[in-house]
């Protein structure tokens, strides 16, 4: 390991930007499609893994959606779940606050119970077992109607302990924020946090709606925020972090170069990044990857991953105390390696 690589490995870190459906490795896929018998359009875990080549969003998000398919009973959420928290766990992170997607289970007859029972168990068993914290954040699918997003709504407040925020994801291009204003209002009146992805590969404009319609506490990646002198302005003065996905967009094309990944400019810009992982088994890493990739292509030393490190738990919905604990630890461990 190179020096940076060892200071990223054993920094204590925290995910804000995570889909779990997006964690599911092929091996585990074959594994679980077994299980159930269900059939996967490849022959191998090796024939899967070179179908992994995106233009865009959309063609990442074909494969995406037909991978989870293979997922029925609440253990095989448990399984994902658990899968992810013990990688992540050998990264040094603490503290997760993850998506999921009801609406891909739920469109294909699975109950809602099943997904976020299976899902649940595993994180509290990560929590007990791991020290991992988390929150969870519930996504509605853009792509589909508003409709939809209400349905979804009412089947999550059985389990509205469990969950945090409500989010925004999937194709984004011709479905803005405005789609979803209000299942956003109902889900505020009824006391989760939202968030939302914009500026992904949609306008700028997105970002204004998701923070004026939508009232969203973090942007989830908002690269197109850079376009928009004004709206960086805002974000810088508020403080709103974004979620930015290095890996992720680099596969999905929204840079073409990690060289060229605008990330310091958006630190002296003053705006609160952070650094996460989207969808890692699609994208070719966890964390420390993420960290990594970034870390070599702009030459960031210690102490810009530091800022970023702390970042994370400063935009995360940890309490004050929480926060400022795991502040310190960052910081300790800045100053000892
Ligand atoms: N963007 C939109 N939808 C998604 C993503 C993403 O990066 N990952 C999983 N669903
Ligand atoms: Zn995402």
């Amino acid at each position: 390991m190179t020096r940076i690589e060892e200071f990223i490995a054993g920094m204590p870190k925290a995910e804000l930007h995570l889909h779990i459906e997006g964690t599911f490795e092929p091996e585990l896929m074959f594994e679980i499609a077994k299980r159930n018998n269900k059939e996967i359009p490849y022959s191998s875990v090796e024939e899967l893994k070179a179908a992994y080549s995106f233009n865009n969003l959309q063609e990442f998000l074909d494969i995406y959606y037909a991978g989870a398919n293979v997922l029925i009973g609440e253990q095989d959420f448990y399984d994902l779940t658990w899968a992810y928290l013990t990688k992540v766990h050998s990264q040094n992170l603490v503290h997760t606050e993850m998506f999921f997607d009801p609406q891909t289970h739920t469109n294909r007859g699975v109950a809602f119970d099943m997904v976020i029972q299976g899902i649940h168990r595993a994180l509290e068993e990560g929590k007990n077992k791991l020290g991992i914290s988390y929150r969870l954040i519930m996504s509605f699918l853009r792509h589909l109607d508003e409709e939809s997003a209400f349905k979804t709504l009412e089947q999550a407040m059985p389990y509205k302990d469990w969950i945090s925020a409500v989010g925004l994801d999937s194709s984004e291009m011709g479905n803005p924020p405005a789609k979803f204003t209000n299942v956003f209002r109902k889900a505020r009146e009824a006391g989760f946090i939202t968030v939302a992805h914009a500026g992904e590969e949609g306008p700028a404009e997105y970002i204004w709606e998701a923070l004026d319609l939508l009232k969203v506490t973090r942007i989830d990646h908002g690269n197109h925020s850079l376009d928009d002198d004004e709206l960086v302005a805002r974000l810088a003065k508020i403080k709103m972090p974004l979620t930015l996905c290095p890996l992720s967009n680099l596969e999905l094309k929204v840079v073409t170069d990690l060289k060229e990944y605008p990330l310091v400019e958006m630190m002296d810009k003053g705006l609160l990044v952070t650094i996460n992982s989207d969808d890692p088994a699609y994208f070719g890493g966890y964390m420390n990857e993420n960290y990594l990739g970034i870390a070599n292509a702009l030459d960031l030393t210690k102490e810009q991953l530091t800022v970023l490190a702390k970042n994370a738990f400063m935009a995360s919905w940890l309490s004050d105390k929480e926060k400022e604990t795991m502040i310190n630890k960052v910081e300790e461990y800045y100053k000892n390696n």
